[in-house]
């Protein structure tokens, strides 16, 4: 009985997300799930968005280096959706057919919020392309790591600043405020996490919502 796998609840694999400004912890608490995860017995996959393929590492670059300050709002919107076309069909599907998890460090709601409230386009149009990209793949759950721009400047003051993490306040302060928004109007898969807590603290409420949708399959393989 112990080393039955359980039958997965969810058709494929649970898909999480996570989301935040830049250094609210995102990458740490990716690690933190999975590992924990892991030690519950599952089979986790976490990937980074963009990134994850060849493909999509290389569009990274070109997306983050400081020398394309020239980058146009709608070259921007559309590399990170190529990007995102290419992990979804490489990594986040076959990966779900494989694994009992995919967590995933930024999906398609980090372009809503950078793209669409922070550089200003359509929103319309931001959903529109990224629907394009993925398809219709939406997370079954997303964390949104909320810590203030003074935070994430305060962490953020030794280190090298990418094209993006190199924009202004009222920038971030728009960003911000757009997953704020998007948490409320997608309350069922949106969880707001107060990033200002220590990465344990931050951590463990993760860990309390995600085990609410797996403990089910948790408690019945200890049966
Ligand atoms: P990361 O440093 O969290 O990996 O993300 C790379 C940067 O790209 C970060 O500043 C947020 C930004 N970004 C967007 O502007 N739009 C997007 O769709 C994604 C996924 C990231």
């Amino acid at each position: 009985m112990f080393n039955k796998k359980p039958e997965i609840h969810v058709a494929n694999g649970l898909f999480i997300s996570f989301e935040g400004i830049d250094a609210c912890g995102k990458s740490t608490q990716v690690e933190k799930l999975a590992e924990r995860l892991r030690a519950d017995t599952f089979n986790v996959l976490t990937l980074r968005d963009p990134g994850g393929t060849p493909i999509s590492e290389e569009i990274r670059k070109i997306l983050l280096s400081n020398q394309h300050a020239e980058m146009g709002a709608m070259t921007e919107l559309l590399l990170y959706e190529a990007a995102r076309a290419q992990i979804v069909y490489e990594r986040i599907i076959p990966g779900m057919r494989e694994r009992d998890v995919v967590l995933i460090d930024r999906f398609f709601d980090s372009t809503t919020a950078y793209q669409g409230y922070g550089r200003g386009i359509d929103l319309e149009n931001v959903k529109r392309a990224n629907l394009l990209a993925t398809g219709g793949l939406t997370p079954q759950l997303t964390f949104f790591i909320d810590i203030t721009w003074e935070e994430s400047r305060r962490r953020k003051s030794n280190g090298h600043m990418d094209r993006l993490e190199s924009e202004d306040q009222d920038f971030f302060n728009r960003i911000r405020n757009g997953y704020l928004q998007l948490a409320q109007t997608h309350a069922k898969r949106f969880r707001i996490i107060d990033g200002s807590q220590s990465p344990e603290a931050v951590h463990e409420a993760i860990y309390k919502e995600t085990k609410k949708i797996t403990s089910g399959w948790i408690l019945s393989r200890l049966k």
